[in-house]
Formats: C-alpha cells, sequence, structure tokens
C-alpha cells in the first residue's frame, strides 16, 4: 500500500487477524459485529507506521465510550507535562489553551487554574456532555480546519493547541494539524502526545494495535507531517504513560530543535528498521503461544479467571489470542458506562471492582497491565490477597 503521510510505498510486517472495533463494547455476548483486519505496514522512506485497513470517524467515535479514568498516574502525569511546558514557556500563566480530542476533560481541569483559558474540542455526543457539565467548555465536533476557525472565534485564538492520544486515531491527521496551523500565529506551539513507536516495538506492545489507532509515530514521520504544515519540532519528552509515551512539541514557523530531538532521533537511525520489525512480530507470535498455553492449562486445572481493564488493548489481546468468556467469564473494570456490556467478540461481561471483589477468582489477567502497580495496590487495600496477575507484555509472567 502507500504512505499516508510521505505517499512512498510500504511494507507489511505484522498481521494480528480481524477484529471488531476494539472500543465497542455491546449490550448481549451473541451480538453479531463486524470484523476488520489488523494489518501494520511501515515505510521506509518516511519511518512511518501505520494500520493498513482504516475505519470511518464516525463509526468509530459518535457513540464512544472511552472516559479517561481516574487515576494517580494519570494526574501525576498532568502535573508533570504541565510543570514542563510552563518551564520551557511553550505555555504560560497568559496563554490560552485548545485542546482536540479532550474527552472528559481532565487534562484541561487540570491547566484550568494555570492558563488564562481552556476550551476542548471532542467528537463523542456524550463525553463532550460530561465535560461541559463538569465546569470545561467543550464544542462537539471532529477537529479541522473550519472547526478550528470556529472554536478560535468563540473562545480566542489559542496560544498553544494540545493533541493528547488522538493524532493517530484518523486516517489523515493531516486534517488535525491543518486545523492547528490555521488557528496558531507564528511562534505558537503544538503539543502532541502519543504511544511512541519504539516504545511500542521495543516492548512487544502488539495489543497497541487497534482500529483506533492508525499511526505509530516516530520522531522522524511526525517531523515530515509537520514540515507539510509549516511547523518545526522544537522538543521531545519521554513519558512512561500508556505503554511509553512520546511528547512532541511543534512550533509554528521556525525553531531550533533541542539535543532531545537529535539524541532520540540518532536511536531512530539505528532501530527504525526491517530487522527490528521482523523481531517485533516474532515475539508477538510467542506471547500468543504462552499465553494460550497458560490459560489453556489454568481453566484446565479449575482455577477461574477474570480480566482486568475492559481496555481497547485488552480487546485486540484477547481476539488475536482467541480468549473467550468460555475461559475467561468475567472482566473487572471501574467505569460506569462500561459496566453491565460485554467486549467485542469475546463476550467476556464487564462487572464492577465491587463485584471483582465479592468472589475473587485465582488469576487477572491484567488487560489494563499500564496501570499495573496501581492495580495491583488496590486490589490487596481492598483486601484481596487471594487473586495471583497475568501481565502479558513485554512477555508472559504471572505477578
Ligand atoms: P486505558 O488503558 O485505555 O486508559 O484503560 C484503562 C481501563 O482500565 C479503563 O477502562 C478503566 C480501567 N481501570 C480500572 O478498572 N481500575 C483502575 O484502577 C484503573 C487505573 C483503570
Amino acid at each position: 500500500m502507500t504512505c499516508r503521510i510521505c505517499e512512498a510505498p510500504t511494507k507489511e510486517f505484522l498481521d494480528l487477524g480481524e477484529s471488531p472495533p476494539a472500543n465497542s463494547l455491546v449490550d448481549s455476548p451473541n451480538q453479531r459485529q463486524a470484523s476488520y483486519p489488523l494489518v501494520l505496514e511501515w515505510c521506509e522512506s518516511c519511518g512511518n507506521v501505520q494500520l493498513r485497513d482504516c475505519l470511518g470517524a464516525d463509526e468509530l467515535y459518535s457513540d464512544y465510550l472511552y472516559v479517561t479514568p481516574r487515576s494517580g498516574m494519570l494526574s501525576e502525569h498532568y502535573e508533570h507535562l504541565s510543570d514542563y511546558l510552563m518551564v520551557n514557556d511553550y505555555m504560560t500563566a497568559d496563554s490560552t489553551v485548545l485542546e482536540i480530542g479532550s474527552n472528559v476533560g481532565y487534562f484541561l481541569e487540570h491547566l484550568k487554574p494555570r492558563v488564562k483559558t481552556v476550551v476542548g474540542v471532542d467528537p463523542a455526543r456524550q463525553i463532550s456532555e460530561m465535560a461541559n457539565a463538569a465546569g470545561i467548555p467543550t464544542v462537539c465536533d471532529f477537529f479541522n480546519e473550519e472547526s478550528a476557525c470556529r472554536v478560535a472565534d468563540l473562545h480566542g485564538r489559542p496560544d498553544v493547541v494540545v493533541a493528547r492520544h488522538c493524532l493517530a486515531h484518523n486516517e489523515w491527521p493531516q486534517a488535525m494539524v491543518k486545523g492547528a496551523a490555521a488557528v496558531l500565529g507564528v511562534g505558537g506551539y503544538f503539543v502532541i502526545e502519543n504511544a511512541y513507536v519504539l516504545n511500542t516495538i521495543e516492548n512487544t506492545e502488539f495489543d497497541q494495535v487497534y482500529h483506533e489507532h492508525m499511526f505509530y509515530y516516530s520522531i522522524k514521520s511526525m517531523s515530515e507531517i509537520l514540515r507539510r504544515h509549516d511547523m518545526v519540532l522544537v522538543d521531545v519528552l519521554m513519558s512512561l504513560v500508556h505503554g511509553g509515551s512520546i511528547i512532541f512539541v511543534a512550533r509554528r514557523g521556525d525553531g531550533q530543535p533541542t539535543d532531545a530531538v537529535h539524541r532520540y532521533a540518532s536511536r531512530e537511525d539505528l532501530f527504525l528498521n526491517g530487522a527490528t520489525f521482523a523481531r517485533f512480530a516474532e515475539r508477538t507470535e510467542s506471547i500468543k503461544q504462552s499465553l494460550r498455553q497458560l490459560v489453556d492449562e489454568l481453566t484446565r486445572s479449575g482455577e477461574s479467571i477474570y480480566t482486568y481493564g475492559a481496555t481497547a488493548k485488552g480487546n485486540t489481546l484477547l481476539n488475536y489470542v482467541g480468549i473467550t468468556a468460555e475461559q475467561i467469564p468475567f472482566c473487572v473494570d471501574n467505569t460506569e458506562m462500561k459496566q453491565g456490556k460485554f467486549l467485542p467478540k469475546s463476550g467476556i461481561e464487564v462487572i464492577s471492582e465491587e463485584r471483582g471483589l465479592e468472589e475473587p477468582p485465582g488469576y487477572f489477567l491484567l488487560t489494563a497491565w499500564n496501570y499495573q502497580d496501581e492495580i495491583i495496590t488496590k486490589a490487596r487495600k481492598a483486601g484481596n490477597f487471594k487473586s495471583k496477575f497475568i501481565v502479558p507484555i513485554p512477555f508472559v509472567r504471572i505477578v
């Protein structure tokens, strides 16, 4: 196929079979759902890694159920990220900040006392209503040049545009970048946070691959998109959230990249290549075999297993490994909107953390492994000393 950033030909390197959209939980375990391929390909020319087959935004986001969890780890991250932006003058007390894909507004809620104005833009109807009800002004819309200008007219022209974990969620991210470029004046900053491709690959996080994740960004590929929209990458910050994320800071107009940009870019020169992708695909297959074997052995010997976290990545994992409600009947999750629903394809029922405590299983398969410490500590504090945790990534182990 063709690179959706630079139009060069791409090469496939990972095929996870077919899965339904990972956030579309269903009302009954037998509800039929269309499945679509999950195939990754990469572009030798600009370093871009992309999902081969993309679904339309309307199908994925209009009835979106993903609500950012309340999490200590995320709160610390918001604190650290806003300190970093302030200390480096990318954001000041005078800034108007516009966040794309702001969800229920937790990051803006955090920024609100520190800057002049905040405004969010999010296409999910229910989610943006929740944000507005919580006092974070949020416009329900897809972000592009037209909606960006409308929001800027209403709420003021932003000095900083933030896009956390949403720039990969669109077949044509150029529309969002174009929107940001249209409303930022020269010298304004565009801050993009996303899973970082080298972390995804090196930690064998194949479960980060689902239909919302249409791009797996590197410094090289991000620089290429930005360059095409009159922006330049000036800084990067690495973070442990969501299994290893990168924060790209771009400046509208020109600017000088920091040492951090040069340092991480030179790692990409060494590791972003076909051999790395081939080894990633081999390790992915080996996780599938070990997890399949472990779940088979435990259930055959009468052990009970629940999954923990009705995550999108969990659905990729379960469907790729071929685990269903026959072996794992329940998934524990603290998001009320997900409870009482069933995971797509596997048919596993989502229950509350409280119900998960009533008769704790022998094992939890930690499908929200990115919150490992937080979740295990929470279970022990609540008096559950019985359940062991199966952590599937970067390799299958029991803790
Ligand atoms: P995420 O990895 O996509 O942010 O999703 C995490 C999911 O895990 C989300 O549905 C909420 C759930 N969760 C819990 O059920 N309990 C917890 O303590 C945490 C941190 C998350």
